[in-house]
């Protein structure tokens, strides 16, 4: 266990409203997006995709398209007509992306990894990839900071409480550090919702916005821990799998 002055932080903001307050201190960013971006990346990987380059903007998502890229574009939980796919999981499974370089542009998920990627390095978080995700992370002794996509830049439940599950892995561990309340606010809603996350998420905003559009199949894929045991970094503009194996 490291001493007090050697434990290196983990902390948790909020939305990316609040990045600018955070973005000095950190050597990793982890972006987190579960209801479905980032849930969707790790599906993407898990089955097989080679890499899946995050764009902000519906115009950059059309330029890829028309060099022949496969494109995935949502905006307000729907698929923008003419694009290949939306943000569903499932769109990523099929075994005809297996091999293939992806793009996909989100409401809030893939303009949080281009906000942060100028400060830090780049990994993808959900509780999709939660177990494996933790275990990466608390063998690379750096300062961690994980950033919850929110809803446009508003707080949301479901990313603060994967959020609140690494820093509480991670705290466990004696070798991090968390000091900023947002932290212990993230970790101590966990451990509320740790026993039931689906059911604790019932009245939240985007699973009801979600359960509107019937993707009630998405959600409780992307609420279900551990279903895509992938680490996806950001590599210049794209995202990869981390080379290094992670046993559990
Ligand atoms: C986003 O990036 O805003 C979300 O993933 C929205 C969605 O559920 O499609």
């Amino acid at each position: 266990m490291n001493t007090k002055e050697t434990r290196k932080k983990i902390e948790v903001c909020f939305s990316p409203y609040l990045f600018p307050l955070f973005k000095e201190e950190f050597e990793i960013i982890v972006v987190i997006d579960v209801l479905r971006a980032t849930s969707a990346i790790c599906a993407a990987f898990n089955n097989g995709v080679e890499s899946l380059i995050p764009v902000s903007t519906i115009d950059e998502a059309l330029e890829y398209q028309k060099k022949g890229y496969l494109v995935g574009a949502e905006r307000q939980g729907k698929i923008v007509e003419g694009f290949d796919f939306g943000n569903s999981p499932y769109s990523y499974m099929k075994p005809e992306l297996k091999g293939k370089s992806v793009v996909l542009s989100t409401t809030n998920g893939t303009k949080s990894i281009n906000i942060a990627k100028e400060s830090g390095q780049v990994v993808i978080g959900a509780l999709s990839n939660l177990d494996v995700l933790q275990k990466w992370l608390s063998e690379q002794d750096k300062n961690i900071l994980c950033l919850c996509s929110g809803w446009q830049n508003k707080f949301n439940l479901e990313d603060t409480i994967c959020a609140g599950a690494i820093t509480d892995y991670l705290v466990n561990t004696g070798n991090f550090r968390s000091e900023e309340d947002s932290s212990i606010a993230a970790k101590y809603l966990f451990l509320s919702a740790k026993d039931n996350i689906l059911g604790y998420l019932k009245a939240s905003s985007h699973r009801r916005r979600l359960k509107n559009l019937n993707l009630n199949e998405d959600i409780k894929y992307c609420l279900t821990p551990n279903l895509a045991p992938v680490i996806p970094v950001l590599n210049g503009d794209k995202l990869e799998l981390v080379k290094e194996e992670v046993s559990l």
